[in-house]
């Protein structure tokens, strides 16, 4: 029988993120134990600070890793130095997020299968919830979407598959080795898909295509800080020159389903209200 819960916690870091805290909803309803690891669980989880690393892995039973960013340089040295810690300290089974089609995100996957874990690969594409849970959301409140993402078509990824997925690894052994690529089952251009939103909240909202440096130049007087707009400029020319422009077959080989549809995600993202237009501050 491969299929064993385990009666230990489940690490989940990056737990109270898009993915994360969605792994951690389905093992709570599972009744299984789960400990968040980020910087507001308990004990303090800090990818920056090496001394949080060991409290959290006390006592448990496997791990899912999602870095805050694993594109950053140097992110794959710190996940392969967790994955060590993890291993030395009896946590050999780990569930990796990872960004589809990109360079630093494979040699993160590397370092921790280097060091010796039992490890399953979560080779994401861009995430659809990145309208509706990150800083794209604002945009579609303000019924403007500009993105340097030319007309490249996109199979996003819901991350409710990816959570399904990652709740399958974490208690099903047969998972172990797997590399899962995670899409959607249809190819987006930014502008179909956010054409699919406007359609779900009934309002018009545009995808204006910009070029990389005129995003820059916004995120930068924004506030974003520079490494933050550098790392995000660069994602955006790395990953959409089309390499990830064909749906791949990770959700259905994994779970043995087709995955969600972007139109089903925009749906049940509207009827949440999380797009009503932002309120006009009174002058
Ligand atoms: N978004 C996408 O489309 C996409 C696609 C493919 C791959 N990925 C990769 O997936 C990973 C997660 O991205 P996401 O967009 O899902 O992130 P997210 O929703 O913004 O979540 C980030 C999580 O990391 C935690 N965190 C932030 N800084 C931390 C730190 N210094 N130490 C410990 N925890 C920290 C946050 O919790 P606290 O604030 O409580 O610490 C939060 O739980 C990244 O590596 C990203 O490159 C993303």
């Amino acid at each position: 029988m491969n299929n064993h819960p385990r009666p230990e916690p489940t690490l989940v870091l990056g737990g109270t993120g898009k993915t994360g805290r969605r792994v951690v909803e389905r093992l709570t309803a599972r009744g299984l134990p789960v400990r968040i690891g980020s910087r507001s669980g308990v004990p303090r989880f800090d990818w920056d600070d090496r001394s949080t690393w060991d409290p959290v892995l006390e006592g448990v039973g496997a791990a899912y890793v999602s870095h805050y960013w694993d594109a950053i340089p140097g992110a794959a040295e710190t996940l392969g130095s967790f994955a060590e810690l993890a291993v030395e300290r009896g946590v050999p089974r780990l569930i990796l997020l990872s960004g589809r089609g990109e360079e630093e995100a494979e040699r993160g996957e590397r370092a921790v299968r280097d060091a010796g874990a039992e490890l399953t690969v979560l080779r994401s594409t861009w995430f659809a919830q990145n309208f509706s849970e990150d800083y794209w959301q604002e945009y579609v409140q303000g019924d403007e979407v500009a993105l340097p993402a030319g007309d490249t078509p996109e199979p996003f990824v819901d991350a409710d598959d990816i959570a399904d997925v990652a709740v399958a690894a974490l208690t099903d052994d047969r998972h172990i080795g797997q590399v899962y690529e995670l899409t959607g089952p249809r190819l987006l251009t930014f502008a179909e898909a956010v054409l699919e939103i406007s359609r779900a909240v009934g309002r018009e909202i545009r995808y204006v295509p910009i070029s990389i440096e005129d995003f820059a130049a916004a995120a930068a007087e924004q506030g974003v800080p520079g490494e933050v707009v550098e790392g995000l400029a660069s994602l955006f020319g790395e990953v959409l020159d089309g390499r990830n422009a064909r749906p791949a077959d990770g959700v259905q080989r994994a779970l043995g389903r087709e995955p969600r549809d972007f139109s089903e995600y925009a749906r049940d993202a509207a009827a949440t209200g999380i797009w009503h237009p932002r309120a006009v501050r009174a002058a």
